[in-house]
């Protein structure tokens, strides 16, 4: 590695690892990811007693011997962390089982307890939970970094892989846990996410291995662009600040569509972003103050960032917009000051340059257990996702500009991956996201016993079963859910406790999982 370093050195490439932000993307237009809230084991764990033995913490690390290759199992194994608890367990209960997807797992051993829809399911069906750290984030890596390289075993199919060699092979630390594979115990899986898909995919791709699932705000069909990413944020959000948002985007779209360079000067100075060179580079950045949508408070909804961001546009002299906002002049210099004063904490002691210009190219840090780094190659190559603005052709109001596309991504990942994409090499998200769709469903996906939990205000809605293009309809073998929630907002009690749509989400999950584990009793009599 060293080596490949000191040559793209000579190439010209900037040596060193990248100014990281703040919140740890390594600029400011990588969209964050969507994880599933954090929720720390070590702070819900009190003693617990099982048949006279005292139950370890629920931050208890074991390793699983797991293939770092399954299409060539001869390159041996790598140490796959996991998690597990069996304080509601019975004898013929099930195994419940998650993984928390694109993070290092450490933050999520709450996971394991009843504060969760797994554990809630594990007390209701005298089960256990098992906690699995997904190949290539946190401390589970097949190989010592993230180079493009080492990642050519990061794959949706090497991960299914790995979650079926895990259920068939591993010896779970409990009574008899050596049998309890999914040929004599009925393995659960749930996941909010990217992990709510991947129960879909794993149960598209093995039959036989999980019984039931619970999928919560998967978005299952990828795509190309992904601009409907922001149209449960446009719809839910104040109407005035939608309006203003939109009249302020129509313009910018208008000013850098045409040629006249002072014109967008003023405007990226109104931004105090007089230095950054490329227009998409400004243009995409603004999507920051959207991204804040998802940053959820622990029980309802966006967190202040976002109503802050709103606030400034629409509250002026103390007094409030009307439903149409403020209008052009108004809102354009207010975004601006309010952007202004937001810069420190976006960038932090990055320069205009390092934070927001996605051309210069640099040496990637391939350290391990960076999130973005391992996440961002599967959106290059299997799901595409790009957050851009609306096609020229859509009659949405955009409050993402036209002028932000998917090949400013697909460019992005041959910056990031310079060891395997070139510019005449890079990822064709277009090809890459017909292929997973067909490989694992997408919103086709039909098979028995998984429950689809999604949420009217969850930025990924579209991508879901519960999407405007498709509205799967509810069956009893494959049961439909929308809840008022937010982004996988029904894995947790203490939201469904302050909401009663989402508890009524999890409500119906319980109660399919209580017939499927009836079915399964049934089965094995
Ligand atoms: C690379 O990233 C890792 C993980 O975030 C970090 O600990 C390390 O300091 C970074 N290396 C450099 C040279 O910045
Ligand atoms: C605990 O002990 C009881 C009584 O001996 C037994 O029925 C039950 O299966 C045991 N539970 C576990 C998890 O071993
Ligand atoms: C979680 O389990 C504990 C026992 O360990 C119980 O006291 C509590 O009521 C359970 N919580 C829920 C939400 O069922
Ligand atoms: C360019 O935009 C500025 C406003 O920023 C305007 O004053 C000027 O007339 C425009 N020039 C042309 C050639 O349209
Ligand atoms: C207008 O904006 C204010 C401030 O953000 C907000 O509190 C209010 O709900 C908005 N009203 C409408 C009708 O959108
Ligand atoms: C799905 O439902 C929404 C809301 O009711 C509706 O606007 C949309 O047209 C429907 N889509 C299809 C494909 O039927």
């Amino acid at each position: 590695m060293r080596l490949r370093f000191s040559i793209i050195g000579l190439l010209g490439f900037t040596i060193g690892a990248g100014a990281l932000l703040p919140d740890g993307r390594s600029h400011a237009n990588l969209p964050p990811t969507s994880t599933i809230p954090k929720l720390d084991g070590a702070a819900l764990f009190s003693d617990k007693i099982r048949n006279g033995t005292v139950l370890p913490p629920y931050d208890t690390v074991y390793h699983f011997d797991q293939l770092i290759d399954h299409n060539n199992p001869s390159l041996g194994t790598f140490k796959q962390r996991f998690w597990h608890t069996y304080e509601f367990y019975e004898p013929g209960g099930p195994i419940v089982f998650m993984t928390p997807g694109e993070v290092n797992a450490e933050g999520y051993t709450g996971y394991l307890s009843n504060s969760t829809i797994n554990g809630l399911i594990a007390q209701q069906e005298k089960g256990a939970v098992v906690l699995l750290e997904h190949r290539f984030f946190g401390l589970s890596n097949p190989y010592p970094d993230l180079s493009g390289t080492s990642m050519s075993v990061h794959t949706i199919q090497q991960s299914i892989e790995d979650i079926d060699y895990f259920a068939r092979n591993v010896e779970l630390p409990m009574p008899n846990g050596k049998s309890l594979d999914p040929d004599n115990a009925a393995w659960i899986m749930t996941g909010g996410s990217y992990p709510g898909a991947l129960t879909s995919y794993t149960m598209v791709n093995k039959p036989g291995l999980i019984w039931a699932g619970y999928a919560s705000s998967g978005p299952v069909q990828v795509m190309e662009n992904f601009w409907v990413y922001f149209e449960p944020i446009r719809k839910n959000m104040p109407q005035n600040c939608s309006a203003d948002v939109v009249a302020v985007i129509a313009h910018l779209d208008q000013v850098f569509s045409s040629t006249n360079t002072s014109a967008k000067q003023a405007i990226k100075d109104t931004f105090g972003m007089g230095s950054v060179q490329h227009d998409d580079d400004f243009l995409g950045a603004l999507r920051n103050d959207l991204w804040a949508w998802q940053e959820l408070q622990p029980t309802s909804g966006p967190g202040a960032r976002f109503y802050n961001f709103c606030d400034a546009l629409e509250v002026k002299n103390g007094m409030n917009a009307p439903v149409s906002g403020w209008g052009l002049d108004h809102a354009l210099a207010a975004w601006g000051k309010h952007w202004r004063s937001g810069l420190a904490s976006l960038c932090g002691r990055a320069t205009d340059e390092q934070c927001f210009d996605s051309y210069a190219i640099s040496a990637p840090n391939i350290s391990i257990d960076q999130p973005y780094r391992s996440w961002n190659w599967i959106l290059c190559n299997e799901f595409g996702f790009s957050q851009s603005g609306p096609p020229a052709t859509s009659p949405v109001p955009a409050i993402v500009s036209h002028l932000v596309v998917p090949e400013y991504d697909i460019r992005q990942c041959v910056s990031m991956y310079p060891d395997v994409f070139t510019t005449s090499t890079a990822p064709d998200f277009a090809a890459n996201t017909a292929r997973t769709n067909q490989n694992y469903g997408g919103w086709n996906v039909k098979v028995n016993r998984l429950y689809f939990s999604n949420a009217r205000r969850d930025t990924w809605k579209e991508g879901s079963v519960s999407a405007e293009a498709v509205n799967v309809s509810s069956t009893d073998s494959m049961p439909v859910y929308l809840s008022e929630g937010f982004h996988a907002s029904d894995l947790l009690v203490r939201i469904a406790a302050a909401n009663p749509s989402v508890a009524g989400a999890q409500r119906e999950g319980l109660l399919a999982i209580k017939r499927w584990m009836e079915e399964w009793k049934q089965q094995r009599k």
